[in-house]
């Protein structure tokens, strides 16, 4: 199946009630992970590469290999999509490649770090969604900052000094017509996101809620939504790792989340952490290993059972063959005719 527009895979998965993990990659064998996860489970899915990933793989090495998992499995829709897109420029060269959505990030400015205006980030985010549209590009925008830094990009912060306000999100979607919108509700990127199991107090379900309420039909994003479960951390910590406790989004509250228009569901340091404890534990267990076959093989293995886990929770799992791929020209056509609206519906305070 060729490569589809995420705007697709996401109207699906409103339509069927379910959210689709959106896994970080920077390497063949998390891109094989994923795809043998989504074989196992039936779903559709979304591939993303941050700028960091973008630089450490090398562009066309990465692109290539989310050509090859299209080209070996035709029965699984997938999304290639750019990461925390920093600028114009690093969308525009994300769809010059051929990935089919971008994020711009407008909600920090162009190093990454700091916090923008309202202003400036309608202002960037509008421009790069008239130059995505035009080709068929699905756009994600951000309003609100999320905490951590992840490869490099981000305000760093505990989440909760930039939580999207309702308002400014319905004001932000009317703006830029963004297909998907990603929410500050008090989760930051990393393992270190919250100290105890997170409560109300520092995880904003209400706000998610209330977002939702006005803005019925957006596909919201929740980013920063690793689970960072115990039996990941004790197994690096078993093998030599050195973890500080620590908490993730439960994934009861994710549920919660796709029950209230969460579409798009980010994961990556769930992936890490399994694969960084197998590869410890085939070190740490058999030192006279050297081929990193022996040690990536397991990796692999252990990322596909946290990806298929979360594809089954998430509820994407068994959606893969409901629906034929709209080509991108096609998509490009519905943004330009006004069949695939991007004046999102607002509903009354
Ligand atoms: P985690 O660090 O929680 O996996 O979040 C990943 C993410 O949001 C990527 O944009």
């Amino acid at each position: 199946m060729p490569l589809v527009s995420m705007r697709q895979l996401l109207d699906e998965a409103a339509k069927g009630g379910y959210g689709v993990g959106a896994f970080n990659v920077n390497d063949m064998e998390q891109i094989q992970a994923i795809m043998a996860a989504a074989k196992e489970t039936n779903s559709p899915v979304i591939i993303q590469a941050s700028r960091g990933a973008r630089a450490f793989a090398q562009d066309r090495f990465l692109f290539h290999l989310i050509l090859a998992a299209s080209e070996l499995y035709p029965e699984i829709p997938i999304a290639m999509h750019q990461d925390h897109g920093n600028s114009f420029e690093t969308c525009k060269s994300a769809i010059e490649l051929g990935y089919t959505s971008v994020m711009m990030d407008g909600s920090l400015k162009e190093d990454g770090k700091t916090p923008s205006s309202f202003e400036e980030n309608v202002a960037v985010t509008k421009r790069v969604v008239d130059f995505a549209h035009d080709r068929g590009v699905t756009v994600e925008g951000e309003i609100g900052v999320l905490g951590g830094v992840e490869d490099g990009h981000g305000a760093g912060g505990s989440g909760l000094e930039h939580v999207t306000d309702p308002d400014q999100a319905v004001e932000f979607a009317e703006l830029t017509g963004v297909d998907a919108l990603a929410i500050a509700i008090g989760t930051s990127h990393g393992a270190y996101k919250f100290t105890k199991k997170p409560d109300g107090s520092v995880l904003k379900m209400d706000v998610l809620i209330a977002i939702h309420k006005r803005l019925p039909n957006t596909h919201l994003v929740m980013h920063g939504s690793s689970s960072v479960p115990k039996d990941l951390q004790d197994v690096v910590n078993e093998y030599g790792g050195k973890l500080k406790e620590t908490w993730g989004v439960p994934v009861e509250e994710i549920q919660l989340g796709i029950r209230n228009g969460v579409r798009k569901i980010n994961v990556d340091t769930d992936n890490r952490l399994a694969m960084t404890g197998a590869i410890r534990k085939v070190l740490w267990t058999q030192p006279e290993k050297f081929d990193p076959r022996d040690y990536m093989k397991p990796a692999r293995e252990a990322m596909q059972k946290v990806v298929a886990q979360r594809m089954t929770q998430f509820g994407q799992a068994g959606h893969a063959g409901d629906y034929a791929p709209i080509s991108i020209a096609e998509i490009a056509k519905g943004y330009a005719d006004g069949t695939l609206a991007t004046r999102p519906l607002v509903a009354a305070k």
